[in-house]
């Protein structure tokens, strides 16, 4: 199941169109959407995706991409990196392939702290990193997440939509 591109996608997006610059990598592509995107800036674009179904969904659309569990599968090192996570907290009563574009673990945070635990080894020293998350993440752990891991983030925009809020984040090393 590809993720059709919601709010998260857009903000998102947005940002990468304003930040994106150099050899960048997108996890988690979906659609492409981020990809795509980055591809206005930049001739150096991969993308990743854990399903294999988004890697050929995004190759029909001329993006370089394979199957990564997270960077299981990237070798390198990039000036942009993109993240539009599963960050929901579980819900025993979605069916497991929705889980995997949505549900970031137990309580939501889990596959961010992995990110953030491996993106080091994969940005440049002047890299950057956009990601988008929720409310329903507990930003207070994210935010913890982010820093533990010796990064410092700029909180680029809020957007509420029904029943949460959605934040962008610019992180640097
Ligand atoms: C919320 S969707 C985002 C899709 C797209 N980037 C966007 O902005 O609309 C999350 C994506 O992450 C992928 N994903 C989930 N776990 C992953 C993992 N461990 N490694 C790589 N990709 C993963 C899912 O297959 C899904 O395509």
């Amino acid at each position: 199941m590809i993720y059709e591109p919601l709010e998260d996608s857009h903000l998102l997006e947005k940002y990468v169109a304003k930040y994106s610059k150099g050899k960048v990598l997108d996890v988690g592509t979906g659609s492409g959407i981020q990809a795509i995107t980055a591809m206005q800036n930049s001739e150096d674009v991969t993308a990743v995706d854990i399903n294999e179904e988004c890697v050929e969904f995004v190759k029909k659309k001329g993006v370089k991409s394979k199957k990564s569990n997270l960077f299981s599968k990237v070798k390198g090192k990039f000036d942009t990196i993109i993240f539009n996570p599963p960050y929901l907290p579980l819900d025993v009563l979605e069916d497991e392939e929705s889980r995997l574009n949505t549900t970031g673990g137990k309580f939501g945070y889990e596959i961010i702290g992995r990110f953030f635990s491996e993106v080091g080894k994969y940005l440049k020293k002047d890299g950057v990193v956009l990601i988008v998350f929720s409310s329903l993440t507990n930003k207070k752990k994210v935010d913890k997440l982010i820093t533990k891991n010796k990064f410092k983030f700029e909180l680029l925009e809020i957007l509420k939509v029904p029943d949460e809020e959605l934040y962008c984040y610019l992180v640097k090393m």
